[in-house]
């Protein structure tokens, strides 16, 4: 069984081929990054123009590296939400063009569906696990019991651990995207020079809030630039202590994650991470040892994997095909589509 996925939910145009027994045939990304510097963010209609300009290359391209054919494809899966809505409406739109003219199965896939179920393709791991979903447009703690079927233990109730990153990175005037840029920053910094709340560490239940984080560092950058302006030591030394304390109240909110999963599932043993953000190497050390600690075992998808790509988006269309899951071509493209009751 071969499935094609389609992403084009933010700022990535993607496509990728992947078969049922966890092979990638083929797998491009096209990041619209020169697209949205000079904006130090993603502007909906610029992404949404250039997804338009692009997809039809980018699937083009996927089908030559995989050397194969329509006819070849058993379902065609495309992230139907939620996401910027010009951008989701043309991955929609060509995915249905492509089932209707070759006859093949549609399948709609919620973009947070696809982070949920990455790890599933590249390691073995059973229903029902533990997973932090960290991206740019979420933060959410939930236990992945079968495709559609998820429960979320919270989530946050302002910005998410992505945002922050980024908006931070647009204050320190480091670059987009800003998870990447942060940490490349915070290598060369110490993470103990300036003192940051811990929003919700300590509180009972699985929330975050992460926008008192972000006016807590405009507050401290403001009173260094009132003397000079900000150094390249300043920077480093404020993305490190930045970055430590997000990954601080993630392992904090996981902590009491765990007790209410292991209450549940005494016998599951696996502890997620994805997302855009699960490509950070701090995170991902805190969270192997928070899983270690509690006898659990840790994965992440590898890190080109971790933000937004067409496997992801392929990948969950096998698992819902070969569950007979398949998507009317009626089928509308959702900016909301919260993972909790998707089905229903
Ligand atoms: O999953 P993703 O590609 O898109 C969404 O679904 O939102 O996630 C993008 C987010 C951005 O906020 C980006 O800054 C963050 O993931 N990110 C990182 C890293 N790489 C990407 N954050 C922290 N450290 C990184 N290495
Ligand atoms: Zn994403």
């Amino acid at each position: 069984m071969l499935v094609m996925g389609i992403e084009s939910s933010c700022d990535e145009t993607a496509c990728a081929i992947v078969s049922e027994k966890k092979e990638l045939l083929s797998s491009i990304v096209w990041s619209q990054y020169d697209e949205h510097r000079r904006f130090g963010g993603v502007v909906p209609e610029i992404a949404a123009r250039a997804h338009l300009e692009q997809v039809d290359i980018i699937i083009k391209e996927a089908m030559k590296q995989a050397n194969v054919d329509f006819k070849d494809l058993s379902a065609i899966a495309v992230a139907g939400g939620p996401g910027l809505i010009g951008g989701v409406m043309v991955g929609v739109v060509t995915a249905k063009a492509i089932a209707l003219a070759h006859n093949l199965p549609f399948v709609a896939i919620n973009h947070l569906e696809g982070h949920a179920l990455m790890s599933r393709f590249t390691n073995d791991i059973e229903f029902p696990y533990l997973l932090m979903l960290t991206s740019g447009g979420h933060c959410q703690i939930l236990i992945v019991e079968a495709p559609g079927k998820y429960e979320k233990l919270g989530g946050t109730i302002d910005d998410s651990a992505g945002e922050a990153f980024d908006k931070v990175a647009k204050m320190l005037n480091v670059g987009y995207p800003g998870g990447p840029n942060i940490e490349r920053c915070a290598f060369y910094g110490n993470p103990k020079r300036f003192c940051l709340p811990t929003p919700m560490k300590g509180r009972a239940g699985c929330d975050f809030s992460f926008s008192g984080l972000k006016t807590a560092v405009r507050h401290q950058i403001e009173e260094l630039e009132k003397n000079a302006p900000l150094s390249e030591q300043d920077k480093a030394d404020m993305s490190a202590s930045f970055q430590k304390t997000v990954v601080e109240v993630i392992s904090d909110r996981l902590k009491n994650a765990i007790s209410i999963f292991k209450d549940k599932y005494p016998n599951a043993k696996h502890l997620v991470v994805s997302g855009g953000v699960a490509a950070n190497t701090s995170l991902r050390d805190a969270l192997l040892s928070l899983a270690t600690k509690n006898n659990m075992e840790f994965a992440a998808p590898p890190l080109k994997l971790c933000t937004d790509n067409g496997v992801m988006i392929a990948w969950a269309g096998v698992e819902r095909f070969r569950l007979g899951k398949t998507s009317c071509l009626d089928f509308k493209a959702k900016p909301r589509w919260p993972l909790d009751n998707m089905d229903e």
